[in-house]
């Protein structure tokens, strides 16, 4: 049975039992990370008995009421929080530290409990490099990035494959601004690492990537079944695979353009699973390796129910 979408004011009336976790977003009802965290938590309690009493909820919070939940979470003594869209930038600024890896980022997705207040971190760029390598067998390290997209997804991406030394970063958007606003938060990090940007209508004949590299969807273009892919495959030099960071729907355009010219691509539920792995690990302890089968064995589970 599926737990209830809880709303800021059943946290108002909270009264604690065991180790408690949450997600928080807006909308949330969809959500794979309950599914997922409650599957782990369940085969953990089976051979460790400290996990007997560990759940995982979630809640609805509006971006207006974050501050207030962010508070009443640890006040109600609460253990870790997750935040999904819209909170991650707007969470950055409230807590109380943030871990150094994640402030190239500007934006948490994982709150871990001090006497202080929050800690903030990041997995979303561990859950990606893991997913890569799990599901199409490359290292973002030593990679040439072909990256599409400017906005909070792509930042958190472009900041992982330049913190692993990948040998190149292009990035493409389809708005010049947003691209040339990125480009310059990301050049202080580049490290002699080449980092270029490309609008869309520059590509077809610039030569942006050898051919052999690594093409990451980091836009929303095929969150609907409708969208179109946001570049032509075909106007890139062949890459060697796509990792498409949308899961849902499973095969997007890009993906499909992948498949049609033979090129090994990969959606973004292994990013998912391994960036709830990785949170888990942050709160818990144990490894994230160890608990990251149980959660896609869930996600797989939730998505097709
Ligand atoms: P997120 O937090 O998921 O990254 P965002 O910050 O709103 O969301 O960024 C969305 C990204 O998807 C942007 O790079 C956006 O391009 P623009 O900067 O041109 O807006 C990109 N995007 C959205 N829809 C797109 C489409 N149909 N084709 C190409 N790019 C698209």
């Amino acid at each position: 049975m599926t737990d209830p979408v809880l709303m800021l004011h059943d946290l108002q009336s909270w009264s604690p039992a065991g180790t408690a976790l949450a997600v928080l977003g807006h909308p949330i009802g969809h959500s794979l990370s309950p599914p997922m965290h409650n599957a782990a938590l369940a085969a953990l309690a089976r051979t460790d008995a400290r996990f007997a009493d560990w759940k995982y909820f979630r809640f609805d919070v509006p971006p207006d009421d974050l501050p207030r939940a962010l508070d009443l979470l640890h006040a109600k003594g609460f253990h870790g929080v997750n935040l999904t869209v819209p909170h991650k930038v707007i969470a950055y600024d409230r807590v109380a530290t943030v871990d150094p890896a994640a402030r190239p980022v500007g934006a948490v997705n994982t709150l871990h409990r001090t006497d202080r207040g929050w800690r903030g971190f990041n997995t979303d760029g561990y859950g990606l490099a893991t997913a890569v390598r799990e599901t199409l067998g490359r290292e973002l390290g030593g990679a040439h990035v072909v990256l599409l997209g400017a906005g909070g997804a792509a930042r958190g991406a472009a900041v992982e494959c330049l913190q692993r030394r990948c040998a190149s970063l292009a990035i493409v958007n389809r708005t010049r601004t947003n691209l040339d606003a990125l480009l310059g938060i990301l050049a202080p990090l580049a490290g002699g690492i080449p980092l270029r940007g490309f609008a869309l209508e520059q590509l077809g004949g610039s030569a942006i990537a050898p051919p052999g590299a690594l093409v990451i969807n980091a836009t929303s273009a095929g969150l609907r079944d409708s969208d179109p892919t946001p570049v032509e495959l075909r106007d890139l030099p062949r890459p060697a695979a796509v990792f498409d960071m949308i899961y849902n729907p499973p095969q997007t355009a890009l993906l499909r353009a992948a498949r049609a010219l033979d090129v090994p691509h990969a959606n973004g539920l292994a990013m998912l699973v391994h960036q709830g792995a990785k949170s888990l690990e942050i709160w818990s302890g144990v490894p994230a390796g160890q608990t990251a089968p149980a959660m896609a064995s869930a996600a797989r589970a939730a998505l097709a129910g």
